[in-house]
């Protein structure tokens, strides 16, 4: 950044856009393996959090890289960039005061460090969805793990690129045992329980 960039503050700040919306801005970081169920249960809870009259942004991997990150592949400094560039977004969008919800492998501890110091402690919570190898090979949505498999796609995560499993997640779901649902149901309670969502909380249908 160039020595000449000041800083100018405005007289609508996030606390005004928050109070607005009557809620409170947070950034709900999901990450995990491909094919875990991040982006599913990110879309679930984002449905049910607008249905209840919160306003919401989700930034999801896959379609961050159709246009924002269009220009970045796979490698670790890649990915590094990535997870920056969206961190950012993320910000910007909690200070228009929205509840964020971004859907990213993120693979790297040093990566979503960097991102959760970007923003004060409590507008960030870090959701693990731990979902075995295994499992995510074998849901294998895209056919991905098998021609990462036959070597036809190369620094494919958890094949021959690390997966680093966070160590203080606020939320860790059982990706591969517990449904949609429950995970929603959890991430619910957790968020109540946080102060972050208005009282008169109930939790979803099991079949919702
Ligand atoms: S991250 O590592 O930089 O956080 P991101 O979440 O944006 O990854 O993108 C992951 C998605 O890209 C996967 O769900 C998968 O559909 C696709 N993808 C394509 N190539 C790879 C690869 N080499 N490793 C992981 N995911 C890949």
């Amino acid at each position: 950044m160039s020595s000449n960039v000041v800083w100018h503050s405005h007289p609508v700040d996030q606390q005004t856009r928050a109070a607005q919306k009557s809620q409170e801005p947070l950034v709900i970081w999901f990450t995990g393996l491909s094919a875990s169920g991040k982006s599913t249960i990110a879309g679930a809870l984002e449905q049910i959090l607008t249905r209840q009259g919160y306003h919401t942004y989700l930034l999801d991997g896959d379609n961050v890289r159709h246009g924002l990150c269009k220009d970045l592949g796979f490698s670790d400094d890649d990915r590094k960039e990535n997870i920056r560039r969206v961190g950012e977004v993320a910000k910007l969008a909690a200070d228009a005061g929205l509840i964020v919800l971004t859907a990213f492998i993120s693979p790297f501890r040093s990566d979503r460090r960097i991102v959760r110091d970007m923003l004060p402690q409590s507008q960030f919570v870090e959701v693990f969805v731990d979902t075995s190898l295994k499992v995510c090979q074998q849901r294998d949505p895209k056919g991905l793990y098998e021609k990462a498999g036959r070597g036809e796609i190369k620094q494919f995560t958890g094949i021959d690129s690390p997966y680093e499993t966070p160590e203080a997640a606020e939320v860790r779901l059982e990706g591969g045992t517990q449904s949609v649902a429950e995970s929603v149901n959890q991430l619910l309670e957790y968020l109540h329980n946080s102060n972050v969502l208005k009282a008169g909380y109930e939790p979803i249908s099991i079949n919702a």
